[in-house]
Parts: structure tokens; sequence; C-alpha cells
């Protein structure tokens, strides 16, 4: 068991706390806050327990200086302003003396948010490559860590792993509930259980694939992968999305798992035709799962006991191309089946089509729950003490 922000007093100490409040931002606005509110039970915990937190984050990837114009975590500084009860303050700068004047004139329950720490990406990857010095600075403005930032814990990188190794440390309430509800929904022994996965690329999917086959009952596939497999079986999908080198992986598991594996009966095409998946053309894109598959689909999550979905079924921006990932949503939502819903399109997806609050769990994760669900441990949460 490791450590959690339980375990620690806070009074008068100055805290770090990762948080991934690496949330979509269009124009200078924020699109989908859901990370910054996840982010806010263990801030809250730190600030009422009068401890100075110090908070730090990421925002997308910082190769050039002017990624850093685009990346600035000012719009979630604003944000958590509206949403804690507290003072909050910006640091401009990721080192420094004007972020150690910030940090000494914390008062207890105050809060400083300091820009994004992959700034320090550029010109080195300082950030991304866990330098030493950098970590050994970070950790030189604190007493204790605390690493909430679920979203990065597949990632070790100097502001999650390298100062997890200089502090006394424990998991935040969000990294704590993921860990807690993804393995209970692995690890319980009830059937069917059955694993729906989508999205573009097979290559994504593989290892995931390869850790949970034996273990469920069924593998449904939809969205942009489903049509490597479509493939591999010798049927013609025309200029969808297909994922060449993995045909063979494809054919390996169909000819091995034929059982468990379930693929379209019929797809939607980008001119929104309704072909049976033996009978696409050569000039068919396909864009989303069918009426037939909706229904196929439909029957078998109704009567399953666990489902875990990786990816939507179709391009669920544009409508009618929602259709099929909304179908599903619904019938997991009315047959109260017990869902996690897991990787970043999916949980983007759910949020759009209006399921926010329908599900077991709805995790934070994009590429951290896609390695969890892989079986590979996560490298922030391995550096953790233990209890
Ligand atoms: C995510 O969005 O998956 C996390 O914030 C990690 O971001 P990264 O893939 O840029 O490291």
């Amino acid at each position: 068991m490791k450590k959690t922000i339980r375990d620690y007093q806070y009074e008068g100490k100055k805290v770090i706390i990762r948080c991934d409040l690496n949330v979509p931002i269009k124009n200078g606005e924020i699109t989908d806050d859901t990370r910054i509110k996840e982010s806010l039970e263990s801030i809250n915990y730190l600030t009422n327990h009068k401890a100075k937190v110090i908070v730090l984050s990421h925002l997308g990837k910082i190769k050039t200086e002017e990624d850093k114009h685009d990346n600035t975590l000012y719009p979630a500084y604003k944000r958590l302003k509206e949403y804690l009860h507290t003072n909050i303050y910006f640091s401009k700068a990721t080192r420094g003396k004007e972020l150690e004047d910030l940090v000494n004139k914390l008062q207890n329950g105050e809060v400083l948010l300091i820009e994004n720490t992959r700034y320090e990406d550029y010109p080195d990857k300082l950030e991304s490559n866990c330098d030493e010095e950098l970590s050994k600075y970070w950790a030189s403005l604190g007493e204790i860590f605390i690493n909430d930032a679920y979203g990065t814990t597949h990632r070790a990188h100097a502001s999650n792993v390298g100062i997890a190794k200089l502090l006394p440390n424990g998991i935040g309430f969000l990294v704590e509930r993921e860990i807690t509800k993804i393995d209970q929904i692995l690890e319980e022994n009830t059937h069917p259980y059955t694993l729906v996965m989508g999205g573009k690329k097979v290559s994504d999917k593989t290892l995931v694939i390869d850790n949970l086959i034996q273990k469920c009952d069924y593998l449904l596939l939809g969205g942009g992968m489903c049509f490597t497999f479509l493939k591999a079986k010798g049927l013609e999908v025309g200029s969808s999305i297909v994922d060449n080198e993995n045909i063979e992986y494809c054919q390996n598991l169909l000819a091995n798992y034929s059982n468990k594996i379930i693929l379209p009966l019929d797809i939607v095409t980008k001119e929104k035709k309704i072909v049976d998946a033996d009978q696409m053309s050569s000039d068919d894109i396909g864009y989303d799962i069918g009426p037939k598959t909706i229904e196929l689909f439909s029957k078998i999550l109704k009567e399953s006991k666990r489902v875990i979905i990786n990816g939507p079924m179709g391009v669920f921006e544009e409508k009618p191309f929602d259709n099929g990932t909304k179908s599903i949503y619904q019938v997991l939502k009315d047959s109260h089946i017990k869902t996690l819903i897991g990787g970043g399109d999916s949980a983007a997806s759910v949020n759009l089509l209006g399921f926010s609050n329908d599900f077991y769990h709805i995790s934070t994760g994009g590429g951290a729950t896609l390695e969890y669900l892989s079986g590979v441990p996560l490298k922030a949460i391995e550096v953790i003490e233990n209890k």
C-alpha cells in the first residue's frame, strides 16, 4: 500500500502537489475542466489542513519558444481561482527569485500555482528527462510531496518522479481513486466481462488487448481500428483508416480468439450510407458502426457484469457519426452495467455526449490508463513510499 495524502501533518508546511491540469484550451479558453475539478479535493484537503500549497503541472508539449505562449497555465490559474475558497497566486517563473519570493510569502492555507513545468523542456528537455538538478531545485521549495497527477503517472519526469525521490511523499485522492476503481473492476471475478475497443490505431491498443484478452469473455471492436481487423479477414474496407503494420497481429488474434472477438456487422460510411461490413466498396470510408452492430453489441453489453471501454465507436465529434458511441453509452447507462471508461478520447466522448455522471468510473487518464490496463506499472506511483 502506498502512502497517501492522509498520512502527513500539514500545518505550516510547504507542500508540493503535482496535479494534471493538462486541459484542452482553445483560443485561451478551457473547453473541458474535468481535470481541474478532479484536482480540487486534494488541494482543498491541504489548504484545510493549513499547508502552504505549491501546485505543479504540465500543459501540452513545449518544443519551441512559441509553444510557451500557447501552453501557459494561466487559464488554469483563473479557473482554480474561481473554484478555490482561498488566496491563490501564479508564478510565471518555473525557477528563480520571483518564484522563491512567492513561495516564501505563502501563508498557511494559501496556494501558489507555478507555470507549466514543461517550460523547462526548452531548449533542453530538463523536465521530461527527469533532470536531477531541476528535480532537486523544485524539491527544495517544499517539505512534502503529493502526487495527484494521475494522467501523468506513466511519465518519469522531474516534477513527479524526480521530486518524489527527494521528499517524504504520498499519492493524492485522485490517484488513489483511479487506481482503486480500475483495480476493482479488473480484479473482480464477475462474468460476462466485456471489453469494447475503438479509436484509430490498433498499435495503441495491442498491449491492452494482449493483457486482457484471456481474462475477458468478449472483445467488441468498433472505431477506426475495426477496419484493420476487417482487412485482416480479407474484406474490402475502401479508404477507411487501416493500420497496415498490424494486419498480421489482427490475423493471429482472430485465429486464436475467434469466439471472443466480435466485429461490426455493418458500417456507416462518410457519405452516411449504411453498408454491411462485408459489402464495402473501394470508395467507402467507415465513420461509425451501423444499426445491426449496435443491436448485436447492445445484446452482449446488457448481459455483461462488467465492461471496460477504451476508444469511441466512430467519429463522435460529428453528427450523425456519434450515434454508435452514444447508443452504446445509453445501453450501458439504462442497464446499470458496471462500466469503466478509460482513455482520453473515450472520456472526451462521454462528456461531449452527456454521460459524465452515468458510469462507475470515468478515468482522467489517457496514456496512463492505457499503460495501466496493459499491466505496466505506473512509474510515478512506483516511486511513492510504501506504508
Ligand atoms: C495526458 O493528457 O494524457 C497527460 O496529461 C499526459 O500528457 P503527455 O502525453 O503530454 O505526457
